[in-house]
C-alpha cells in the first residue's frame, strides 16, 4: 500500500512562555492511499491546526510531515504551492467558489497553471462535474445553485487535479440535512473509486460515513479506530 500522509511526533505551539498554547502535542498519524478518515474533536482540540499542517498551509513547531514521499520541511514556498495545487484537493465549509463564474470555469481553474491545454481543461472539468452529478448545471453560476450543488462543484474542483488526497474542513457545516446526506454519499462514492478522503468534522453523522475516526482532545490523539470494510 502507498502511504499518502505520515506525521511523526508532530507538535504545534502558538506563542511562548506563560501564554503558550500547545495546540498539537506529539501527534502520530499514517494515512494510506484509499483511506477515508474523519478527524474529530471538540472546539479547540486542534482540528484546524492539524488540517492547516496537513494542507501545507502552516508548518509544525516540531516533528515531521511527509506527503507521498516528500518531507514537507525540505520544501520552499514555491514548492509548497506546487504540493498544495497538485497533491491536495481542498474542500471548505463555505465552498469558496468564484462568484459570477460558471461551474465549469470554477472547476477548470486549478488546472490553469499546470500546463494543461484549454480543450483538455474543459474536457476534464466536464468529466469531474459529471462525476458529482452536475452534468446539467455546468453553465450555472454559484448563486444559481443550491448549497449542496455548490459543494458538489467544490468537490469536482478538488478532484479535477487528481490529488493524493481530498482534505475537507467541515464540508457539510453549512448544509441542511438532505444536502449533508448527498455530500456524504458523494464522498463515499469517490472513496470507493479510490480517492483518499480526510474530513475534519464535529458531526458524528459525518464521522459515521468514514472508515476510520481519529479523535483529538487538547491536541492529543485519544482514539484512532478503523472499521472493517
Ligand atoms: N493563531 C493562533 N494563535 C494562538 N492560539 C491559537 C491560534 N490558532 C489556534 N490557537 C489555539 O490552538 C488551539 C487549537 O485550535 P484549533 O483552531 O486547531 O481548534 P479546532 O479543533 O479547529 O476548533 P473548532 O472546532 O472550534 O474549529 C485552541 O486552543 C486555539 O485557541
Ligand atoms: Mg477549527
Amino acid at each position: 500500500m502507498t502511504t499518502v500522509v505520515k506525521v511523526n511526533n508532530l507538535s504545534k505551539t502558538y506563542g511562548a512562555g506563560d501564554t503558550a498554547v500547545y495546540a498539537l502535542k506529539k501527534v502520530n498519524i499514517e494515512i494510506e492511499q484509499g483511506d477515508f478518515v474523519a478527524i474529530m474533536g471538540a472546539s479547540g482540540s486542534g482540528k484546524s491546526t492539524l488540517m492547516n499542517i496537513l494542507g501545507c498551509l502552516d508548518a509544525p513547531t516540531e516533528g515531521n510531515y511527509w506527503i507521498r514521499n516528500l518531507d514537507v520541511a525540505d520544501l520552499d514556498e514555491e514548492q509548497l504551492a506546487v504540493v498544495r495545487s497538485q497533491l491536495i484537493g481542498f474542500v471548505f465549509q463555505s465552498f469558496n467558489l468564484i462568484p459570477r463564474t460558471s461551474a465549469l470555469r470554477n472547476v477548470e481553474l486549478p488546472m490553469a497553471y499546470q500546463g494543461v491545454s484549454r480543450a483538455e481543461r474543459r474536457r476534464r472539468a466536464a468529466e469531474a462535474l459529471t462525476a458529482v452529478g452536475l452534468a446539467d448545471r455546468m453553465e450555472h453560476q454559484p448563486h444559481e445553485l443550491s448549497g449542496g450543488q455548490q459543494q458538489r462543484v467544490a468537490i469536482a474542483r478538488a478532484l479535477v487535479t487528481e490529488p493524493a488526497m481530498v482534505l475537507a474542513d467541515e464540508p457539510t457545516g453549512a448544509l441542511d440535512t438532505a444536502s449533508t446526506h448527498e455530500i456524504l454519499e458523494l464522498l463515499h462514492e469517490l472513496n470507493r473509486k479510490g480517492t483518499t478522503v480526510v474530513v475534519i468534522t464535529h458531526e458524528e453523522e459525518v464521522a459515521r460515513a468514514a472508515r476510520r475516526v481519529i479523535r483529538l482532545r487538547d491536541g492529543e490523539i485519544i482514539e484512532d479506530r478503523t472499521w472493517a470494510a
